[in-house]
């Protein structure tokens, strides 16, 4: 089967089918400060702007068949930022949290938040567990990595296995105390805003992640532009290891 169906979208594009090759989307937002900059706006504008692309993005990875979506909205290095930053970060990640419950069952989301929750105030921490909970059984998973860390999420793994009595840490023991254990690894790591690296996203879980990197700034991000990051997966040759 080809990836491109005959079907047209919205834009008037071809629709893309994906397939079980790619269960699995993790996206590193970047580019929303420099994104305001160009419009002489405070980076806080970006922010609100890359909030809005966030959702119509994994929205649409949804509505092609990704079973799994994962974002990083705020990384355990991020609290280095100006205090106005952050405020405006969780500000947004508040406001979400209230769409999320109200709009979760109709969308079939199941969300789950990846990272530290201990950090956040009892209100937060309060919806996020109703979340997960109440959308527990739906079939679409978006997660939400805020206050994670790829190695904060494997040394957190590790702890979890050694507090339940494990005296011989394994890959698998590992894989099954990551915040991440329920999901597939990511089958593509797509990180916009021209920098090339991870960033501490998913670090154990992207070991054999494609990974595409684009110059468009996150709030920019837009259907199309997720079509072509999935057209170069497909051409993509995965052999894990292998010949
Ligand atoms: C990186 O861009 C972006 C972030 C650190 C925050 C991402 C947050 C959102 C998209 C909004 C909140 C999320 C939710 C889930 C409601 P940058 O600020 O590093 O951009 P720059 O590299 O251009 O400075």
């Amino acid at each position: 089967m080809g990836i491109f169906g005959k079907s047209q979208n919205k834009t008037g594009g071809e629709t893309v089918v994906v397939d079980d090759r790619l269960k699995h989307i993790g996206f590193i937002m970047d580019g929303n400060g420099r994104w305001a900059k160009k419009r002489m706006m405070p980076r806080e504008y970006g922010h609100r702007e890359g909030a809005k692309v966030f959702e119509d993005i994994s929205e649409y990875c949804g509505s092609i068949g990704i079973k799994a979506v994962t974002v990083y909205a705020f990384s355990t290095e991020n609290w280095k930022r100006p205090d106005n930053e952050v405020g405006a970060i969780m500000k947004l990640f508040s406001a979400y949290l209230f769409k999320a419950l109200d709009s979760m069952m109709k969308k079939d989301i199941h969300i789950v938040f990846l990272g530290d929750k201990s950090v956040f105030s009892e209100s937060d921490r309060a919806l996020m567990d109703r979340i997960e909970r109440e959308s527990v059984n739906n079939s679409k998973r978006l997660n939400i990595a805020v206050n994670y860390g790829g190695r904060d999420d494997i040394v957190h793994a590790v702890n979890k296995a050694i507090e339940s009595g494990e005296t011989h840490i394994t890959e698998e023991i590992i894989s099954r105390n990551l915040y991440t254990h329920d999901c597939p690894d990511p089958d593509l790591i797509v990180r916009t805003g021209n920098e090339m690296r991870l960033s501490n996203f998913l670090l154990w879980q992207s070991a054999y992640s494609e990974l595409y990197f684009t110059e468009t700034l996150w709030p920019d991000m837009r259907h199309a532009d997720v079509d072509e990051a999935i057209r170069v997966f497909y051409s993509r040759k995965r052999r894990y290891g292998n010949v």
